[in-house]
């Protein structure tokens, strides 16, 4: 029988009590066919402790949202590790994947990617029903109260503006309590001040639930509101870049020896 009062010996558990939530290890992609394709990530390396935000900038075109479909379980890597939660994406088949998915992962896109013909509330509680939860119509309710859309339960997408559409969005992308939350653009469609609305939505939401955040912006200012920052270049991702704090200090500490 193991000793499990042992301490001599630290476990990797008890050396680092938070295991990464994200990891991605030697990550390549390439997409289409033919002529047209692309190597789209050659070899990215990417780890996210739990509940930490991370905001991935970089040019348009440098893979930031390929980078977070494969995060999403949504593409599969040709090459490399896709780690999350401990689980790796590469042992399960695509229904484990779809189920993985819709339990942990929540997705908001720039163009909020409703459902036309379905209600704010019959939108939000798809996720749900997928996953079975006899209340889903309930608890869509109350997510869609959380962003404050309680008034808005009745309308289809048509009839709501950008930032309505993007918080019905992020209502469904939250329903089902996920692990991670990533977002590619969430204000790329939206005016300064809805964008900066939704941006606090954002990481209030995330504060509240613990949720791992990746958020794709190529606003610096609004990536610079994660704890951190990685740069995507041509695929592949450059030394992160360090906070404007960070820099300070370290400029300090430079000066001072
Ligand atoms: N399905 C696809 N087939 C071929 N090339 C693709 C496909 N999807 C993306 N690409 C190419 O991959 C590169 C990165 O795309 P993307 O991840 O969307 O970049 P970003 O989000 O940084 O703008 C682009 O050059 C794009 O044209
Ligand atoms: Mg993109």
């Amino acid at each position: 029988m193991p000793n499990t009062n042992d301490h001599s010996t630290p476990t990797l558990q008890s050396t680092n009590a938070s295991t990464p939530v994200i990891n991605l290890s030697q990550v390549h992609l390439t997409l289409g066919s033919g002529a047209s394709q692309v190597h789209v990530l050659k070899g990215m390396d990417l780890v996210v402790e739990s509940g930490q935000s991370v905001g991935v900038v970089g040019p348009s075109g440098s893979g930031k949202s390929t980078l977070l479909m494969v995060i999403g379980g949504l593409e599969r890597a040709d090459s490399g590790k896709v780690i999350l939660d401990g689980h790796d994406l590469e042992n399960m088949s695509e229904d484990e994947l779809a189920t993985f998915r819709g339990r942990n992962i929540g997705i908001v896109f720039q163009s909020f990617h409703l459902i036309p013909n379905m209600t704010a509330l019959e939108n939000v509680a798809v996720p749900l029903e997928l996953a079975g939860d006899e209340n889903a119509l309930a608890k869509a309710e109350q997510e869609l109260v959380a962003v404050g859309l309680g008034e808005r339960l009745t309308h289809y997408p048509t009839e709501m503006s950008g930032g309505e559409q993007q918080r019905v969005a992020f209502a469904r992308a939250l329903a089902p309590n996920p692990k991670i939350l990533i977002a590619d653009e969430p204000t790329g469609n939206l005016d300064e001040e809805t964008g900066i609305q939704i941006t606090d939505l954002l990481f209030e939401k995330q504060r509240e639930r613990g949720m791992t955040l990746v958020l794709v912006t190529h606003d610096r200012t609004l990536a610079e509101k994660c704890q951190r920052v990685v740069r995507v270049h041509s695929g592949e991702i450059e030394q992160p870049a360090r906070k404007p704090v960070a820099r300070k200090r370290a400029a300090k500490k430079q000066k001072r020896s």
